[in-house]
């Protein structure tokens, strides 16, 4: 598994470790920004499944560093894809909403074609084709807003944020899912474990698939969705929330307006509902006190 500190990476490697032998590789012993290692990797290795969580995250400079983001994002996966043809291993690769332009009134399924708007989603949306172009078996996984109470992430910086500040400006004209990364890994491991029972059954529904948690919500439902719970904590002055457009945030990347993923194949293939975020939110940030 790469990524093992991020976010995500941290939840599965908690949860997966229950599989069996789990090898985690941190940056320090596989750097993704040099794709030739990512393929000696696997072939030392031979693992019979690999979960890619590692990535290029920060989306405005990703704009600046292309290269970068190209070999992390983009050339790593899609080489681990070819080298997993070969030895027959399983890829769970994590991808995102931002491969969309936002354009769409609805939440987005699996058949809407994407169309990148930034540099991030430009790389995520080539790995994409390039893994589903590599004849291995696969799931891509386009989750929502990530979020726990490890790592920048916008629910931790609010957590923090509310309490001390006055007033906190928030987009409230983009849409998504947010999801707490440790739903998202227990859906992993319930996948897995069942792989692990009946050979093959991941790999007879292999593709792509939206997991993003129910309902959807802007970051300015998300922010004062915080502040309630923290209120409901016992949190007495907290900042005031101001919503604002993206425009007068003034964001030098561009981002989708919408990127509402609709999840219901994830469900029918797989019996495997992601919670509502608001009762997610309220589970993790329990987890704080
Ligand atoms: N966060 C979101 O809102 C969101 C939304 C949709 C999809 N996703 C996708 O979900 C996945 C993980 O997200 P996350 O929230 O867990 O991200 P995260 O917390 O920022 O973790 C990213 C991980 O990637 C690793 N990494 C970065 N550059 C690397 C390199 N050159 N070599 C090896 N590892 C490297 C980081 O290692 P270091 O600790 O060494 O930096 C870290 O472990 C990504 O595929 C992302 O595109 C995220």
């Amino acid at each position: 598994m790469t990524g093992a500190s991020g976010q995500l990476g941290y939840e599965l490697a908690r949860s997966l470790g229950l599989l069996g032998d789990l090898i985690l590789l941190h940056r320090s012993e596989l750097d993704m920004s040099e794709p030739l290692s990512v393929r000696r990797a696997i072939r030392q290795v031979k693992p019979d499944w690999v979960v890619n969580t590692a990535a290029y995250m920060a989306v405005e400079a990703a704009e600046e560093n292309s290269r970068q983001v190209l070999a992390i994002n983009t050339e790593s996966p899609i080489l681990a894809a070819e080298e997993l043809k070969k030895t027959g291993g399983l890829l769970i690769h994590f991808t995102t909403g931002y491969v969309f332009d936002g354009s769409k009134k609805q939440a987005y399924v699996e058949t809407d074609t994407p169309n990148p708007i930034n540099s991030y989603g430009q790389s995520q949306w080539l790995a994409e084709q390039g893994i589903a172009a590599s004849g291995c078996d696969y799931l891509l996984l386009r989750t929502g807003w990530r979020y726990s109470l490890r790592r920048a992430n916008f629910v931790l910086g609010m957590k923090n944020r509310l309490p001390c500040e006055q007033e906190i400006r928030i987009v409230d004209d983009q849409l998504g899912n947010p999801v707490w990364v440790r739903h998202a890994a227990e859906a992993v491991l319930a996948l897995l474990s069942r792989e692990a029972w009946h050979n093959g059954y991941v790999r007879e529904h292999r593709g792509l698939y939206h997991l993003g948690s129910s309902g959807e919500a802007s970051w300015f439902d998300l922010a004062r969705e915080i502040s309630s719970i923290l209120g409901k904590g016992g949190c007495r002055t907290l900042a005031h929330l101001v919503p604002v457009s993206t425009v007068e945030q003034g964001s030098k990347v561009m981002r989708p307006l919408n990127s509402m993923l609709d999840s219901r194949k994830f469900e029918q293939d797989f019996g495997i509902r992601l919670p509502a975020w608001q009762l997610a939110l309220e589970q993790c940030m329990s987890e704080a006190e």
